[in-house]
């Protein structure tokens, strides 16, 4: 089908579908990597077969079926465990050349951190890459997207210290297995959210809401689990796999409420450095650790709290050197954007929570398009700002690689929402690339396909292809952003 619609685009011109401006003097350099992103528990499906062990969001969501917004689960989802092959070809119609996928971490080790390795697991991966190989795709496998094995989450998940030698022997597991057709991994997805959202609120799997406490443990020990991760590859893997691996985080642009005002500026650094700089700052900046100004609020909030010590743990110095320099590329996720002011809460606020240490209010402009996930509402050039950001704070010898960006609607074919957000974000990263100077690798749009959105379940849309969710077969079909995302590749320039 996209055959013929990029066909009739081709005689046509993609202008007869697109309102823009034209099309961008500006153009992606050849090698520049176009891609598509995907995650196991939001695409795979077969949530118990062949031997898989359970993820945290099976067990959490079969237990609590009315937590997501539809009271769906991922047990079925895309079905991609029985359909990669159809998700090759889609990928392949697309005209890029990177696919990111994630592995299922009970699917290849079912009891979490043991030596017993579900061979079913490995076959499925070991056919997924084989396929995109021979189409000419590139894997980017991502280790964890979130599904952590249940085994694990029952010792405290990555509260627990323990976990940072559990991730590194899966790392293990999967450069062994994997290495010899993979040549690009990250090792974990979006760290602040994971921790944030799940750990210190209610609104991801575990829902452990240890507000103020359990983000800052998680994080702490996913940094460090990612950095053995980076070395045990660097020192037995790359020598002869000669590959690459990164870290993906996440930020949404802190935009200062009133341009005017000083401290709405203050306010939008402090979100910025608490909700990236807490993970970036240790590998990307020049001296390592956690940012400084960070640093100092949390003590300081945590002493006047009356705890006997900082909520968010210490470094050791070899700690801070072995986080330092752990990472290939700046994997970065970017969606939205948010308004920011200082907070009025009462500096003596008793209950410890990530926003009070931050001391920011958030909001979103009600001048910015909603079209789909409440969170997410529309400012392209939030995205350059962003990038121009990274860019200050971390240099430019590091190239940022964009793991995922995209939009959320309601569904249909005729997704204009998100023709035009694709093209105005990619004219901003076109800006930042060409009058900036920020050292952008790549690009994968989010998502290949339509799949289950976490705590919205399947209500909103994300896909370049539509699922039909109620057919059997999870029939695939393009949407007109899926055409358009080719011609983009194709042509090198956007319609912004
Ligand atoms: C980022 C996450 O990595 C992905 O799993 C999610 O679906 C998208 N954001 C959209 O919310």
């Amino acid at each position: 089908i996209l055959a013929c619609f990029s066909l009739l685009c081709l005689t046509k011109g993609v202008n007869t579908f697109v309102n823009g401006n034209g099309l961008s003097n500006y153009t992606f350099p050849d090698d520049f990597m176009f891609g598509v992103a995907t995650a196991a528990y939001q695409i795979e499906g077969a949530w118990n077969e062949d031997g898989k062990g359970e993820s945290m969001w099976d067990t959490y969501l079969h237990k609590h079926p009315h937590y997501t917004a539809d009271q769906s689960n991922g047990d079925v989802a895309a079905d991609s465990y029985h359909k990669y092959k159809q998700d090759i070809i889609m990928v392949q119609s697309l005209g890029v050349k990177y696919y990111r996928v994630s592995l299922s971490w009970p699917r290849l080790l079912p009891h979490g951190t043991d030596n017993y390795i579900n061979k079913a697991g490995v076959k499925y991966y070991r056919k997924l890459f084989e396929g995109l190989l021979k189409a000419k795709i590139t894997p980017v496998v991502t280790l964890f997207h979130w599904d952590l094995p249940i085994t694990l989450m029952d010792l405290g998940g990555w509260t627990n210290p323990k976990m940072v030698d559990y991730f590194e022997d899966y790392a293990k597991v999967a450069f062994m297995l994997f290495g010899d057709l993979v040549k690009i991994w990250t090792t974990m997805n979006e760290l602040h959210q994971h921790c944030l959202n799940g750990y210190g609120s209610n609104y991801f799997v575990p829902v452990l809401e240890s507000h103020g406490i359990g983000e800052y443990l998680c994080a702490h020990y996913m940094l460090l689990g990612h950095a053995r991760a980076y070395h045990l590859y660097d020192k037995e893997f790359r020598p002869k796999q000669k590959g690459k691996i990164g870290i993906t985080l996440d930020a949404f642009w802190a935009e200062p409420k009133d341009s005017n005002k000083k401290e709405d500026h203050e306010a939008a650094e402090r979100y910025l450095q608490m909700h990236l700089g807490l993970y970036a700052h240790p590998i990307y900046s020049t001296e390592g650790d956690y940012p400084p100004m960070i640093r100092e609020r949390i003590d300081n909030m945590s002493q006047h709290q009356g705890y006997p010590r900082s909520r968010l743990p210490n470094f050791t110095p070899e700690e801070v050197e072995m986080v330092r320099g752990s990472s290939d590329f700046f994997g970065l996720n970017h969606y939205t954007s948010y308004l920011m002011s200082p907070s009025t809460m009462e500096p003596t606020w008793k209950v410890p929570s990530t926003d009070h240490d931050t001391g920011v209010k958030i909001e979103q402009n009600p001048n910015w398009p909603i079209p789909g996930a409440e969170w997410l509402s529309v400012y392209p050039p939030g995205f350059r700002k962003l990038l121009n950001w990274i860019t200050k704070s971390y240099g430019t010898k590091i190239p940022i690689i964009v793991t995922e960006n995209g939009v959320s609607d309601f569904g249909g074919l005729t997704d204009f929402v998100r023709v035009s957000y694709y093209n105005k974000y990619l004219y901003q990263l076109l800006l930042a690339m060409h009058e900036d100077g920020c050292n952008v690798a790549g690009y994968f749009a989010w998502t290949l396909m339509d799949d289950f959105e976490w705590t919205d379940g399947y209500k909103v849309k994300f896909g370049l292809f539509h699922v039909d969710f109620e057919s059997p077969d999870k029939t695939r079909t393009p949407k007109l952003s899926a055409l358009n995302y080719h011609e983009i590749v194709r042509t090198r320039r956007v319609n912004f």
